[in-house]
């Protein structure tokens, strides 16, 4: 038996977070395990790598449902069943109600390719060259009501190049989140997270060597 804390994961698409955080999980960088991976697309390519790896899946179509909160509600269903203590969104592309947050008090994570408050929302390496910023970045974050708007846990700054296009930008910030999304992960499972307003302090953070790494593409 398989005693460590159950992590699930929602995607909509490629799943190369997902990826990240099984591996990470895999290599033992944080205590969880990925239990289940819940899509609203029958043919999220996340599913056939949690398949990859053994990991159960659900498919919850978002079109099955009459509103937001029937969808949430069955999404709440699923996790609830896989005894999961930590949920994370990793690429699904669906705003939830409060009957989804309420359901997981404080354990919702959530990436965003840029570094928030800035640029929310979609298309976020988009936003960033189109307003002509020298930096962007990525951002873990616990969810809350708005749209990106949570509790900010970790980030990880990339320069804008001049002639960057919006996939050289966006795959800049990809390789960053698979680094810090698992860190984000292993720090709430470590139980080192607190929360105060919006503030999130990191208990002990100094002594993982990994927030110390500079970022090799800066
Ligand atoms: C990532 O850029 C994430 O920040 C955003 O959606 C993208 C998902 O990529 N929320 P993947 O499905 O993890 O490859």
């Amino acid at each position: 038996m398989n005693e460590q804390p159950v992590i699930a994961v929602l995607v909509s698409g490629s799943g190369s977070n997902l990826q990240a955080i099984i591996d990470a999980s895999e290599r033992g960088e944080i205590p969880g395990r990925v239990g289940l991976v819940v899509s609203n697309k029958a043919d999220a390519y996340g599913l056939v790598r949690a398949r990859n790896h053994g990991i159960p899946t659900e498919v919850v179509d978002h079109k099955a449902f009459e509103g937001r909160e029937a969808f949430d509600a069955k999404l709440v269903e699923v996790i609830r069943a896989s005894g999961a203590v930590l949920v994370c969104l990793a690429g699904f592309m669906r705003v939830v109600t409060p009957v989804f947050l309420r359901a997981f008090p404080h354990r919702i994570l959530n990436i965003h390719p840029a570094l928030l408050p800035s640029f929310p929302g979609t298309h976020g390496p988009a936003q960033a060259l189109r307003y002509g910023v020298r930096f962007s970045g990525c951002t873990v974050h616990f969810l809350d009501e708005g749209v990106d708007t949570g509790p900010i846990i970790v980030q990880a700054v990339v320069p804008v190049h001049e002639d960057d296009t919006e996939e050289a930008l966006a795959s800049r910030i990809l390789k960053e989140e698979h680094r810090i999304y698992p860190m984000a992960i292993r720090l709430f499972l470590e139980g080192r997270l607190a929360v105060t307003g919006r503030k999130v302090s990191t208990k002990g953070v100094g002594k993982i060597p990994d927030f110390s790494r500079r970022n090799p593409d800066a």
